[in-house]
């Protein structure tokens, strides 16, 4: 595997590959990599023929600075994975290279009120910060097909939005959720939990399957999600809810087109969030 520090080094080896004709797969992180992780890494490597992970913590999403502080960072394990996996390239950028214009120049694009709800209306500011890297490392590595995770489907939408936009030529690629044997969605985010709080930890997804299989209106849902919470000793709900998967708005009745259900709870200090499909 290939790792490069430098966006130079990097663009001038991709241009080399592109000559050969190959088609260039990406995959955008911040490191602490999981299975999660990998599955996209997985999936670059069946439709391209060469892949790029890039990991970089990148400061402008976090809202809370003890949150970036606290971001799990371990380049050395990250970079044994991706050897295991056969990753082609691993960028380790600076930012000097992600944020040539400074960090304080953020792209201003409409995402159609998108980057506004749920995971945008409680972290002011992250999806300006998360189009903004996205974009500039489109810029430096050019991908023919960029790969996400349905994890945090959110942020997929948005991506998906902001190359619509943009009108730019990259393939989105969305990739299903990766979960720990007992239901836990994977997350860097774990890593932060009390062997206590780990355990306890699986009570999103059960809840959110729950909500599944409930049969009822969409109030009796959201009633049903309040109320095993309230009854949690551990977990402080932050959000629930219930929205179409195209645009995210709000689904008030039961809705025909395809919807998804999102928790975003802490327990202790540690914001988790997960969603699940209701139509299939
Ligand atoms: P990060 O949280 O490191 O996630 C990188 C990619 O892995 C994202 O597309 C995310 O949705 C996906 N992912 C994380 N956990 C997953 C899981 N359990 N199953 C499937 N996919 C999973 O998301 C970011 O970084 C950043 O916002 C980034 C896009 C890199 C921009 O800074």
């Amino acid at each position: 595997m290939n790792v490069f520090t430098s966006k130079t080094e990097l663009t001038k080896f991709l241009e080399q590959e592109r000559i050969k004709d190959k088609n260039i797969g990406f995959v955008p992180t911040m490191g602490a990599l999981h299975q999660g992780h990998l599955s996209l890494i997985q999936e670059s490597r069946k439709r391209t023929n060469l892949t790029v992970c890039s990991i970089y913590v990148n400061p402008t999403q976090f809202n809370v600075k003890s949150d970036l502080e606290n971001y799990p960072r371990n380049t050395e394990k990250d970079i044994e994975l991706l050897v295991s996996e056969n990753c082609d390239v691993c960028f380790l950028p600076n930012t000097n290279d992600v944020y040539p214009n400074g960090v304080s120049k953020l792209l201003e694009i409409n995402l159609s009120g998108l980057d506004k709800r749920m995971e945008g209306e409680r972290r002011s500011g992250h999806f300006d910060g998360v189009v903004t890297v996205v974009n500039n490392l489109f810029e430096i590595i050019n991908p023919d097909i960029a790969f996400f995770g349905e994890k945090d489907f959110q942020q997929l939408a948005v991506i998906r939005k902001m190359t619509q936009v943009l009108n730019m030529n990259v393939e989105i690629v969305g990739c299903p959720i990766i979960r720990e044997p007992d239901g836990l969605a994977m997350s860097s985010r774990n890593e932060r939990l009390t062997r206590h709080e780990r355990l306890a930890a699986t009570f999103i997804y059960n809840t959110l399957l729950a909500t599944k299989n409930l049969n009822g209106s969409i109030q009796e849902k959201k009633d049903f999600v309040i109320k095993q919470f309230e009854n949690h000793a551990l977990f402080k709900l932050d959000y629930f809810d219930i929205t179409s998967e195209k645009n995210l708005t709000a689904c008030i009745e039961e809705p025909s087109k395809l919807t998804r259900a999102f928790i975003a709870a802490f327990i202790g200090k540690v914001r988790l969030i997960d969603n699940i499909a209701l139509n299939n």
